[in-house]
């Protein structure tokens, strides 16, 4: 049977695939950053997961403003990365799918009566490709196979963090139904408070980002109270992509506790945060 070994979330700006690139690892500026994923390295060690599920948003790269599927899911033997104009260096392998259990999530999303996109074909962008590195550094090869699922946090309206909680849930029990074997990590990339455009470009709240990574643990079901307009006001913009953290922290069931955790100010015009929680005995 498949199980799921626990969760990271963890913010996706595209500097960090250059700040990769060019080995800035060690850098003042990157290190605080970086020595955040030390912690997250060993624990994937332990836990050996085979499998990625990630949710993450598409920034336009195979939707645009005209055709935005609230909640889009991988169901492809590969998925290639592409830059949305960024710059980032294209240094990424291709990332290898899990068909057989995409298409085991989506029977089971839609039996649930989740009105998601399917994609046979499907490119991933920064907020996919640098969690993934960021993860597995020094990966020749993907030790994953990988699952994209993709929320519309860029063209409102965008789903609440009320249904995206119910998303999680439901990809958790779907991946828990699933017959063969497999070791399931959730990713849930993007947040934490950020803005990049407008009189608020640069727009940071260290309060309320922290009180979201301790409700998360806790009380998650707590951040499902927020509208998304109340999201925009309090996070910024695009500080919306907490919904992903809340989505993979959904996930998980029964008891779930943090085992590690990251909160640095700023990389680019973003709080980076950085989350690994478990549930029960793994
Ligand atoms: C930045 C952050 C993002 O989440 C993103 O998708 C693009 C850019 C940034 O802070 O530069
Ligand atoms: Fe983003």
């Amino acid at each position: 049977m498949a199980r799921i070994v626990g969760a990271v979330t963890t913010s996706h700006v595209p500097a960090i695939g250059n700040a990769i690139a060019r080995g800035l690892q060690q850098d003042p500026y990157w290190k605080p950053f970086f020595d955040g994923f030390v912690g997250v390295h060993q624990w994937l060690q332990e836990v050996r997961p085979d499998v990625a599920v990630v949710f993450y948003n598409d920034h336009g790269l195979n939707f645009f403003l005209d055709k935005m599927p609230t909640f889009a899911v991988g169901a492809a033997d590969e998925y290639r990365y592409a830059d949305e104009g960024w710059g980032i260096p294209s240094m990424f392998p291709p990332f290898p799918g899990q068909a057989q259990l995409s298409w085991h999530l989506i029977e089971s999303l839609v039996q649930d009566e989740f009105d998601i996109t399917t994609c046979q074909e499907m490119q991933v962008d920064h907020a996919f490709a640098i969690p993934m590195a960021l993860l597995w550094p020094d990966a020749a090869s993907w030790p994953v196979k990988t699952i994209p699922i993709a929320i519309n946090t860029v063209q409102h309206p965008l789903p609440s963090a009320a249904r995206c909680f119910k998303l999680g849930q439901a990809v958790g029990r779907a991946i828990e139904s699933f017959p063969a074997d497999a070791r399931v990590v959730i990713l849930g990339t993007g947040g934490l408070s950020h803005q990049l455009e407008g009189t608020r470009a640069g727009f940071i709240n260290r309060d309320f980002d922290l009180m979201c990574m301790d409700k998360l643990v806790s009380d998650p079901a707590a951040l499902t109270r927020y509208s998304n307009e109340q999201l925009v006001e309090l996070a910024g913009s695009q500080g919306v992509e907490l919904l992903m953290w809340v989505a993979a922290r959904a996930a998980l069931s029964g008891r779930v506790s943090g085992v590690h955790s990251n909160y640095h100010i700023p990389i680019s015009n973003t709080a980076a945060g950085l989350m690994v929680m478990q549930s029960g005995l793994v």
